[in-house]
Formats: structure tokens, C-alpha cells, sequence
């Protein structure tokens, strides 16, 4: 059976008010002020325009589509939209291989429905955040078509082009992430070029200073339009070590078979800072923000993208996102060493790129719950979230159970170890109509069979439902000064089960308690000085008293309890 969120008499209404005050915000959003912190308080959604809404039928998602469900985003408590790339592109990175940073592929619209987005957006107070992808452009952008037609073109010097060692050997060592050497040779010139990705994705040469005037007028050319800023993608990759040394070889192989390698020369190369700084300026002077797509192992790591505070303002925290068990030491561990950055959180537990959080961390068994207790984590803690389309409603990971129904070439090329990322991109889920209300053409990834549950339309009129969850929780954030701007206290730091903590702000205090195990468990909080009871704003407990006595709460499996404290 599922469970409540709280007592419904007594707290339900309360939810409900706080949604009301919200929705009446969304109502008369202002026009969108010149604040350039305003990302610190906002509600990151990042949505993958091929599988969010299907305007025409043809089977994939597109931006007209996106502008028709921008009242669902707003009431979902949604302030910014981050879109996967919709540039044109031969998509055989779906998007991430862009052959014109300036324009739309047709497949997903034209400019004028960019602007119409744009617009609606910024008539319910949504902002546009577009995905750059900087290290690389698709081998049919115009650059890279003169980069290779002769060595002496203007535009060789781009990319990244090298001898090879001797006959047939690439010039050295370094494997790309996708399978195989990140050496293409190219015969028509007799050099190899150099691709991280996908030999269709060469490396932008960020050496070159033509390179990197071509690409800051790009991002000057999307603020004229009105986006509010972009997601960095591959950061780390920007730079390669210019004297090319082997990366030293690790015991093993990865899972195309290819040996493993530190990355020694070909990440996190100190360059990739300056670049950042001089990005940061340009998007200072358009109240922008900049996220960036940071796979970080430590704080150390973490700390350098802040570069305090003159780089990126939202380095993606994936740490957290990752922890990959459900654990109250773990995530209380992972919460203190962001904390102790010095810069503003960001947490993410979903992105086109890894398997669904509702898979990661459900045992099967209580998996609404368990998506209920992380939304109940990270967004409640200190810092702004960025939350991927679906998680909302429960999606799960729907892989492919065939090769030959394999997309993304990751998939095809690593199958079966690796079935690629289509899992994690299938339709969002709308009703439980035929493709769960996406298309009515054939959708291009098939929906998975708990989409008859797990939709936006059965969601909605189901008071106990992941998506009314996130819809209480985010109006909770948008209106609780506690929550807006109240620092994190941990508490009880040596509870193996639960975690808690408080967030408070001059005038308020929330506690936050997550049950991280599948028994009932007490807590007993003893806040000196602060307060022996709490209001309750909002639980998933079945039985939840209006007022809670902190020194002895009793809580169900994988509950969560939020309540403000006197
Ligand atoms: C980033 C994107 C991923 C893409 C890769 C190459 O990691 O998130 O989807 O394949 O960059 O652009």
C-alpha cells in the first residue's frame, strides 16, 4: 500500500497553502531581473528536447512541444531549463555533435519557436539554459570541413592534427571515452586528428585563439537572445598536453576492451581554468549563469571549478548524485565536504548520461518510497538543485533488450557490458494512453511498461504521488525562508539509519529527517536551545502528528520528515 505523505487532515492543507502561495507567484512573475545571483534560488530542470513532448506526431520531442508543457514545468516549481543540445546537428551524438552553434535543427524546430519559448518561459518566470558543447564540434561543421580539406586551410589549426609516431601508429596512447584510440587518421591529408569523443566529434583546438574568440561570440550571440545561460559540456577535456605524453597505463581493461589509462594528459589540464574565467566574464556582464558538466572524485577537484568564485557558479556535484547506496553516513559525509567548498552547492541526481536515481537506489521493493526519500535529500539541502525531466513521476531506466534496438553508438559498440544511454532518454511520461500520451506516431525510444502507473496525468490526481511529493516539497523550498537562505546544521552525526539535519535561517528553523533504512526507526533530537517540537510542513509518514516531539520521533521505512521547529 502506498503511504500518505503526513496525516492528511492536518497537513495536507498546509502543503496546500504553500503551493497556493507559490502558484500565485508564478502568476504575476516579474519580469526577470537583473540579479546575477538569481540562480542561487532557483529550481534547475534539465530536459532532453528529443523526448519531452512531440508537438507534431513524428515520434520525436520538440520545441513547441517544450512550450506547451511549461505550465506543468511552473507548477512543478521549475525556474530554469536546462535543454540537451537542439542545434543542428547529424545527431550521431544526438545533438552533441553540432554542425552550426547558431541555428536549430529542423528536427526539433526553427529559431522563431527558440524565441516563442523563450518568451512563454519568460512570462511564467522559466528560464532558458542552453547546452554548449565546447570542446568539439560534429566533423560536418563548416570548420572542421576546411580544417581537412588541405594542410594548409586556415581553418587547420582549429582542430587538433598530428603526425602519427610511424606507419599506421597513431601519435600516442590516449584511448577516447566512446571505445577505441582518439586518433582518427585522415588519408586525404595524412594526418590523424584528435577526438575524445566519437570520431565525428573532433576536438575544438582551444590553443588557438581564433578558436576560442569563434566560440565566446557564440555565447555572446545566445545572451542577445535571451537565454539566461549555459551548461559546459566536457570541461575537463578542453586541453591536451601539447608535447602528447602517453598516459600511463593502468592495470585492465574497460568495457570495450581497450586498456585502461590515467588521464593524466588529456584532463583537467590547468588551461581549462583560464578558459572558464574568461567565459565567467561574459556571462557576468549578461547575469548569466554558468553549470558546468564537472565529474569530480574530490573536493580538491570541486574547488578548482569554482576557482573562487571567477569560474564556473555551478559546477555539477555529482558525488552526492553518485553515492549509489542508501546510506545516512555516506550522504552525510558527501553534504559536509560540499559544504566545506566554500561554494554554492549544486546536486544532481539524474542525467541523460547515467542509469535513473528510481533504479540506482530502489531494491524493488519500495521504490516510490525510496524516489520520495531522495527528492526529500537533495532538495532540502543547501544549494540549488538540478533535477532531470521525469524523475518527478518515478521514470525508470527502460534499456534495450536487443543490440540491434540500440541507439546511442556507445550502446552498439559496448553491448552487452554497456547498452548505452537510451535508457535513461526514453519519452517522458504524460498518461497512460498509447506511448504514455508522448506521440502518436511511433516514438523514437519505446516507453517502459510502468508508464501505465508512473505518468504525469494518474500522478496529479493522486494525492500520495511521487509528483505531488515534488510538488509540495518545491513550493516548501520556494517559500520557507529557512529553506531559501538557512545554512545547513547536521545533526545526530553518528546515526548509522537516519539522517538529519536542520536548516536555519535568522528568523526560522526546518528540520529535515530521512529514514535511510527499510525498518522503522527512532530518532531523538536534542537541539539545545532551539526548540523540543516541530510543526509538521510535510512527511510521508502514514500516522504524522501535527506537532512532533523531537526527542522521540518515530519514523516508517525510508520516511521523510519535514517539520518547522519552535
Ligand atoms: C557529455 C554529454 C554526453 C555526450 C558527451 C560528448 O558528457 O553529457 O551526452 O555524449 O559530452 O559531447
Amino acid at each position: 500500500m502506498r503511504k500518505r505523505f503526513v496525516s492528511q487532515m492536518l497537513v495536507l492543507p498546509i502543503a496546500f497553502v504553500v503551493l497556493l502561495i507559490s502558484c500565485s507567484f508564478a502568476q504575476s512573475a516579474p519580469k526577470q531581473s537583473p540579479d546575477n545571483d538569481w540562480w542561487k534560488h532557483a529550481v534547475f530542470y534539465e530536459l532532453y528536447p528529443r523526448s519531452f513532448a512531440d508537438s507534431n506526431n513524428d515520434g520525436i520531442g520538440d520545441l513547441r512541444g517544450i512550450t506547451s508543457k511549461l505550465d506543468y514545468l511552473k507548477q512543478l516549481g521549475v525556474d530554469a531549463i536546462w535543454l540537451t543540445p537542439c542545434y543542428p546537428s547529424p545527431q550521431v551524438d544526438f545533438g552533441y555533435d553540432i554542425s552550426d552553434y547558431e541555428n536549430i535543427d529542423p528536427t526539433y524546430g526553427t529559431l522563431q519557436d527558440f524565441d516563442a519559448m523563450e518568451k512563454e518561459g519568460q512570462k511564467r518566470g522559466i528560464r532558458i539554459i542552453m547546452d554548449f558543447v565546447l570542446n568539439h564540434t560534429s566533423d560536418q561543421h563548416p570548420w572542421f570541413i576546411a580544417s581537412r580539406s588541405f594542410r594548409t586551410s586556415p581553418y587547420r589549426n582549429w582542430y587538433v592534427w598530428r603526425d602519427g609516431k610511424g606507419p599506421h601508429e597513431p601519435p600516442n596512447n590516449w584511448n577516447s571515452l566512446f571505445g577505441g584510440p582518439a586518433w582518427q587518421w585522415d588519408a586525404k591529408t595524412g594526418q590523424y586528428y584528435y577526438h575524445f569523443f566519437y570520431p565525428q566529434q573532433p576536438d575544438l583546438n582551444w590553443r588557438n585563439p581564433a578558436v576560442e574568440k569563434a566560440m565566446f561570440d557564440v555565447t555572446r550571440w545566445w545572451y542577445k537572445r535571451g537565454v539566461a545561460g549555459f551548461r559546459l559540456d566536457a570541461v575537463d577535456t578542453l586541453f591536451e598536453d601539447p608535447q602528447l605524453h602517453d598516459n600511463p597505463v593502468l592495470p585492465g581493461k574497460n568495457q570495450y576492451g581497450d586498456p585502461n589509462e590515467e588521464n593524466k594528459y588529456d584532463q583537467k589540464l590547468p588551461q581549462v581554468h583560464e578558459v572558464l574565467r574568461a567565459l565567467r566574464k561574459v556571462a557576468d556582464e549578461n547575469h548569466a549563469v554558468l553549470i558546468g558538466e564537472t565529474y569530480t572524485d574530490n573536493l580538491q577537484q570541486l574547488k578548482q571549478y569554482y576557482g573562487d568564485n571567477q569560474e564556473l557558479q555551478m559546477p555539477m556535484d555529482m558525488m552526492l548524485g553518485l553515492v549509489n547506496k542508501i546510506s545516512a553516513p555516506a550522504f552525510r559525509h558527501q553534504i559536509a565536504l560540499v559544504e566545506s567548498s566554500g561554494g554554492w552547492p549544486v546536486y544532481v541526481m539524474n542525467n541523460h548520461d547515467i542509469v535513473r536515481s528510481y533504479n540506482r537506489y530502489g531494491d524493488g521493493k519500495h521504490n516510490d518510497a525510496i524516489a520520495k526519500l531522495m527528492a526529500g535529500l537533495y532538495l532540502t539541502l543547501r544549494g540549488t538543485p538540478i533535477l532531470y525531466y521525469g524523475e518527478e513521476i518515478g521514470m525508470e531506466n527502460n534499456d534495450p533488450k536487443r543490440k540491434e534496438d540500440v541507439k546511442d553508438p556507445i550502446g552498439k559498440l559496448g553491448w552487452p557490458t554497456n547498452k548505452g544511454r537510451d535508457g535513461e532518454r526514453t519519452p517522458m511520461q504524460w498518461s497512460d494512453s498509447a506511448n504514455a500520451g508522448f506521440t502518436t506516431g511511433t516514438p523514437w525510444l519505446p516507453v517502459p511498461p510502468s508508464y501505465k502507473t508512473h505518468n504525469v496525468a494518474a500522478e496529479s490526481a493522486d494525492p500520495n504521488s511521487i509528483l505531488e511529493f515534488y510538488r509540495h516539497l518545491l513550493a516548501l523550498r520556494h517559500s520557507n525562508q529557512a529553506f531559501i537562505e538557512g545554512k545547513y546544521v547536521p545533526l545526530n552525526e553518528d546515526d548509522p539509519n537516519v539522517l538529519c539535519y536542520l536548516r536555519q535561517s535568522a528568523g526560522q528553523t526546518v528540520v529535515v529527517v530521512l529514514n535511510m533504512s527499510s525498518s522503522a526507526r527512532s530518532a531523538h533530537l536534542n537541539l539545545a536551545g532551539s526548540g523540543k517540537t516541530a510543526t509538521t510542513l510535510l512527511t510521508t509518514m502514514q500516522q504524522a502528528p501535527k506537532q512532533a516531539a523531537l526527542n522521540d520521533m518515530q519514523l516508517d521505512p525510508f520516511a521523510v520528515y519535514i517539520g518547522s521547529v519552535q
